[in-house]
């Protein structure tokens, strides 16, 4: 309907823009949006608006003269002109109704496939090798997999790169202590506790010079690619990665062992990477390091910072990891688009990643790199989440934590399900909650981590979403053998719920241009919102609602627990049956 109607405002335009007054560039920008209001009709566009300076006519005018040359279409029922010169569309309430009827049809919910699907590769999750998923690796991880979701269901080649943080000094020292500990313990010693393990290493470190000394020859062994140190390293790294992809499917991410793209990937690039920029005059030596000088990048004296990729002592830094990345995600992977979620405070280190390569001509101008940044997690306290302690707060305890809260709410509410049922609901209670608390708010600003709110049953939460969804196949089980008729708008509190179902695609796209998946949680917020009310004023089952109708609000409610358990399902939350 949307593309209709900037069809035909394109076509009144061309109408009245003969002699040409109007830029072709101005008319590319033609956009027609859906109202918040039922007042301002359907659609509306500000086109008249943006044409005043070109044809130095005041907006109210041009908007006549586009409505009088407006060709006649029969979905559209009435237009007017609006304040200072909005014009405003009705769609015809057959048309709605038709357009729902396809959109019920239509497995893919009317949301089209993109028509050039783009490599798109998307940096997310990233944990560190031998340490604990902070904070910052679980709103990577959520809200970077319900992009990925999103992009893939529009029909974009999507690569998922994990870049963990699998090299670096710190692994002799990591080591030497696995080796320490598989002398006093045996081999196939659990390392769950990475935290543990990681501080007792760099005790071992600080303590002992033997230790140390050891440590540092290993870490010259593993860069030279001495077997043993090699074995030993692969064995942190798979220990570590399958923890983390024990969360991973816990949490219903779509990320796999075959989406690891870590640090050390990059290694044997790193060389070559330097030697080109100081062949071609990009980096410099300075002092025994090689420097990249940007005149972009400004210190507080106004002289160019320089960016070290290469140390004194000949080591890499993760800049320089990011560079010999981002070029082999252009160049090798053939990317169109590569998305980074990580924490805001990268950005610096990122613009500096693209500046160089963007110089150096390994990204093309054509392939967009885009930060996705996100705010901290906030407790109640409104400082950093952490544990009372002021340790990190580990993402496993905070998935039992909300599992054993659920089973607390689930209690309460007498609930009738089987045991086998009542698991499946708690885990989809649980990790719903945890992730749509993450995902629902615009990711770019800090959040505040809050069990009573992101476990209501009320409000913008997981559970009030999946609630919806169940409620809405409550009616079919208690309605039986029904069959879903035609749609008929007859009341306003159809009208809304059926225009808000349309809007489901453009909802869906945003999510996949902004990569902010908060959009898409608005909307399904604003949808259960509309549903209820319309569940409030229309009775179904009622005995003295006539047949069609009552197929027809039957038709409504199948329709939004489909959006529903699509629109969930793209943020990687699940629905069930009942709850
Ligand atoms: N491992 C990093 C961290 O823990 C995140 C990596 C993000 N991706 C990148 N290409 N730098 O902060």
């Amino acid at each position: 309907m949307k593309e209709l109607i900037e069809n035909l405002i394109k076509e009144s335009i061309s109408t009245i823009n003969q002699d040409g007054a109007i830029a072709p560039e101005l008319l590319t920008k033609i956009r027609v949006d859906r109202t918040k209001d039922r007042a301002h009709g359907d659609f509306a566009t500000n086109i008249a608006m943006m044409l005043s300076k070109p044809l130095k006519k005041n907006p109210r005018e041009i908007a006549q003269s586009l409505i009088d040359n407006l060709p006649k279409d029969e979905h559209i029922s009435k237009v007017e002109i609006a304040g200072p010169g909005f014009i405003n569309f009705f769609v015809n309430k057959d048309s709605i109704a038709k357009a729902l009827k396809q959109m019920s049809d239509d497995p893919r919910l009317g949301i089209a496939k993109v028509a050039n699907p783009k490599t798109i590769v998307v940096d997310y999750s990233a944990p560190n090798v031998a340490k604990e998923m902070a904070v910052h690796h679980i709103r990577s991880t959520v809200i970077g997999d319900a992009v990925v979701r999103v992009l893939e269901f529009l029909g974009n080649n999507v690569i998922r790169a994990n870049h963990i943080g699998d090299w670096g000094t710190q692994f002799g020292m990591l080591i030497a202590y696995l080796e320490k500990k598989e002398n006093e313990q045996g081999a196939g010693m659990d390392l769950s506790d990475f935290e543990a393990f990681y501080r007792e290493a760099k005790e071992c470190y600080d303590s002992d010079e033997e230790f140390a000394v050891k440590a540092r020859h290993y870490v010259v062994l593993l860069q030279g690619g001495d077997e043993y140190c090699r074995t030993m390293w692969k064995k942190l790294v798979n220990m570590t990665m399958v923890q983390n992809q024990k969360l991973y499917d816990r949490l219903d991410v779509t990320l796999s062992d075959k989406d690891i793209m870590g640090e050390s990937l990059y290694n044997d690039m790193l060389p070559v990477v330097v030697q080109d920029l100081l062949d071609r005059g990009i980096a410099v030596e300075d002092q025994g390091a090689i420097v990249v000088y940007l005149p972009q990048f400004k210190n507080k004296e106004g002289n160019p910072l320089g960016n070290i990729i290469r140390k004194k002592d000949g080591g890499y830094l993760y800049t320089t990891t990011d560079i010999a990345c981002a070029k082999y995600r252009a160049q090798t992977l053939n990317a169109d688009r590569i998305l980074y979620f990580t924490d805001s405070r990268q950005q610096q280190h990122l613009e500096t990643v693209w500046a160089i390569c963007r110089k150096a001509g390994y990204v093309a101008d054509s392939v967009s790199l885009e930060h996705c940044p996100f705010g901290m997690m906030l407790g109640k306290d409104g400082k950093p989440f952490k544990t009372r302690s002021g340790g990190t707060v580990k993402l496993r305890d905070v998935l039992d934590e909300a599992e054993s809260r659920v089973t607390t709410l689930l209690e309460q509410r007498n609930s009738t399900l089987s045991n086998e049922d009542k698991k499946t609901v708690i885990h989809n209670i649980a990790i719903g909650a945890v992730k749509y608390a993450d995902l629902c708010k615009n990711r770019t600003t800090d959040y505040i981590f809050d069990w009573d709110q992101m476990l209501a049953f009320e409000g913008n939460t997981a559970p009030y979403l999946q609630y919806a969804y169940s409620r809405i196949r409550a009616i079919f089980r208690k309605a039986g053998d029904v069959q879903l008729g035609n749609i008929k708008i007859t009341n306003e509190a159809e009208e809304d719920l059926a225009n808000k179902l349309l809007a489901f695609s453009e909802a869906v796209e945003n999510v996949g241009a902004k990569t902010l998946p908060n959009l898409l949680c608005n909307y399904i917020f604003e949808l259960s919102n509309l549903f209820m009310h319309f569940y409030e004023a229309c009775p179904i089952l009622k005995d003295d609602v006539a047949d069609d109708v009552k197929q027809s609000r039957l038709a409504l409610c199948d329709l939004t627990a489909k959006v529903l358990k699509q629109g969930l399902g793209l943020l990687g939350i699940n629905v069930m049956e009942q709850m």
